[in-house]
């Protein structure tokens, strides 16, 4: 029996003439809609922050897959439907660029680049002493499918790792802690913490001045997780305050940053526009195309999202 072509949403906020090549590349015989020329029913939607009106449109029949790692813009729109899986993209890519923005973060505070670059400017030839690496503990919120490889480029540089996540366990010789005695141990023990848990009710808000202040003094905060995690006013606070050495950001509160962001000037920020593991249009085609075909031999796919829990 010939099986009738799939019905395909797409709808990406960014791209989305990109998306629409290579999804037609990728599924040459799905009939591809893109928004807002949708019909009123589909197999499937492939979206980025779409908006409400994609859903109370065109209902989905089989599965919604989020072309990026994080759920929460989704997960925000009322009209979602509830009895479709959601499946979100699983590293395509973005874990060895998490690696590679983490280390340069680490490696920028370890070496005391800043303090060089400042010798620099002022001509002087001031060798510093080298840190212990042994003391410079790098703790990990958020050990997922992407912390999982962070950690793995940390400790292959030797670095000393710490991580966090919902349930207790292990990668590779690294702890991961849980719980709130957990978070309280990680916070206690690193000279950097590096977020990257997914932006649920659970975690919006949480670093906030008091959890934050549980760092030792001097210590770094490198955001590449959700913006929304952080309590923006605190954090700032902290480090004019000098309890916290630096802070590297690559999300916000509010995206684009807006111009008049004390983030922006302040001397112990660094900002980066979202980017630290770019969407890669291709690889993360090929992972929805392959998880499309195993849905329709009638086998699971992974990365479904638990909606309950946020992510
Ligand atoms: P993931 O595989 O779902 O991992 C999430 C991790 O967070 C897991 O270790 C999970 O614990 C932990 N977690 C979730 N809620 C928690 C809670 N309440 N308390 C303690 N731990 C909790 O997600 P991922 O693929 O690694 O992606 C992580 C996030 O990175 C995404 O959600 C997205 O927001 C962000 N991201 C940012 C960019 C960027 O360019 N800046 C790009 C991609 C992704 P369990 O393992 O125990 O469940
Ligand atoms: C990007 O931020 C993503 O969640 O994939």
């Amino acid at each position: 029996m010939t099986r009738s072509p799939v019905d395909v949403v797409l709808a990406a906020a960014s791209q989305a003439d990109r998306w629409e090549a290579a999804f037609r590349r990728a599924l040459p015989d799905a009939r591809i809609h893109c928004w807002p020329d949708v019909p009123s029913a589909a197999d499937y939607a492939f979206v980025w922050k779409p908006p409400e009106a994609l859903f109370a449109r065109c209902a989905i029949r089989r599965a919604i897959f989020n072309l990026g790692a994080g759920v929460d813009a989704l997960l925000s729109l009322g009209t979602l439907p509830r009895d479709v899986p959601v499946i979100r993209l699983e590293d395509a890519g973005m874990a060895m660029q998490m690696a590679e923005y983490v280390t340069l973060a680490v490696l920028r505070a370890f070496r005391e680049q800043d303090a060089y670059a400042q010798s620099q400017r002022e001509a002087r030839w001031v060798p510093r002493r080298r840190l212990d690496k042994s003391a410079f503990r790098i703790g990990l919120l958020g050990v997922g499918v992407l912390g999982r490889v962070v950690v793995k480029a940390l400790r292959a540089l030797d670095f000393p790792v710490v991580g966090w996540s919902r349930s207790l366990g292990s990668v590779d010789d690294v702890l991961v802690l849980a719980g709130d005695d957990g978070l309280r141990e990680v916070l206690r023990q690193s000279q950097m913490l590096v977020l990257l848990l997914p932006c649920t009710t659970q975690t919006r808000r949480m670093l906030d001045r008091r959890l934050l202040s549980q760092l030792p003094r001097g210590a770094h905060v490198v955001n590449i997780a959700r913006g929304p995690l952080v309590v923006e006013d605190d954090l700032l606070a902290l480090l004019d305050e000098g309890h916290l050495a630096s802070a590297t950001l690559d999300v916000f509160e509010e995206e684009p940053l807006p111009a008049a962001h004390r983030f922006w000037h302040h001397p112990r920020v660094v900002v980066t526009p979202h980017v630290s593991a770019a969407t890669l249009v291709d690889v993360s085609v090929a992972q929805v195309a392959a998880k499309v075909a195993a849905i329709e031999r009638g086998e699971a796919a992974s990365g479904v999202v638990d909606v309950s829990r946020g992510y």
